[in-house]
């Protein structure tokens, strides 16, 4: 029975991945500053960026702000502490306050840059330590290149199942998963709309595969790849996904500002 509660509805999530950028603590800090200027008025948007792991705690707010959280772009597969030379844990992570944790960007699974070539493998144990530190995962899957037969599609279900393979489903409210075709990062256009929101029910569908149908219509999926100011606002709203994870425009803070005021906007 309806006793008249209103019940909240879930909030649209951007998520800025800073990547290799930018290039000093002041230049991190100034940034920051003006992305959470930016979530102070939200009504129905959180905001979440995710700066390099030198700027982590710079970043992380001191008291609780508004609309805004912190999390990184990567964690070690391994748990804890240990002999890991170069990596971070997620438990590290989680210790300085930071709250999410990207796993499994394309960039880090392409092979031989970095040294880091990520699998389905490496991206579920990571996935695993970062939700057993306390970390919301933001899962990026996503097809190298789309075909007329629909293999890609086969390729975005194996990415997923494989990775969620050793997940308990206890863990399901914090993962977020991030559609990213690799074909649209660093592109000049995003992937067009009614493509975003059928690849956005695919990817649903599949999540709730895994984790039950329950889990799935509850699921928050959302849509990276050449998102800007411009096109936030039509991908929301004809692609129907529950928020972006955006790239280059996150650094960029005049049109990260106009990006998530676009989206707070949207009615519905
Ligand atoms: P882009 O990157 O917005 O610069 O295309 C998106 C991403 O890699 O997450």
């Amino acid at each position: 029975m309806n006793h008249g509660k209103i019940i909240p509805m879930s909030k649209r999530l951007i998520i800025g991945n800073w990547k290799m950028n930018p290039g000093t603590p002041e230049e991190a800090k100034k940034l920051v500053r003006k992305t959470k200027r930016a979530a102070l008025g939200l009504v129905k948007t959180e905001i979440v960026v995710c700066p390099p792991f030198p700027f982590l705690t710079a970043c992380v707010p001191r008291k609780k702000e508004a609309n805004f959280k912190v999390g990184a772009q990567s964690v070690s597969a391994e748990e804890g502490v240990g002999a890991r030379t170069g990596e971070v844990s997620a438990t590290m992570v989680r210790a300085i306050g930071a709250e999410y944790a990207i796993v499994g960007h394309s960039e880090q699974r392409k092979v031989g840059e970095s040294g880091n070539s990520d699998t389905d493998e490496t991206v579920s144990k990571r996935l695993n330590a970062a939700l057993n530190a306390g970390l919301v995962v933001i899962l990026c899957v996503g097809e190298k290149a789309r075909d007329e037969n629909g293999t890609y599609l086969e390729e975005l279900k194996n990415q997923i199942k494989n990775s969620l393979l050793n997940t308990p489903k206890k863990f399901a409210s914090k993962i977020i998963i991030a559609y990213e075709p690799v074909w649209a990062i660093g592109a000049q256009e995003a992937m067009n709309s009614e493509q975003i929101y059928e690849t956005s029910i695919f990817v649903r569908k599949i999540f709730a595969d895994v984790f039950g149908a329950d889990n799935g219509l509850k699921a928050k999926v959302l849509y990276g790849g050449a998102v800007n100011f411009r096109n936030a606002y039509e991908i929301m709203t004809v692609g129907k996904v529950d928020g972006l994870l955006v790239g280059r425009e996150s650094v960029n803070a005049p049109g990260f500002v106009e990006l998530i005021k676009a989206v707070d906007k949207i009615t519905a």
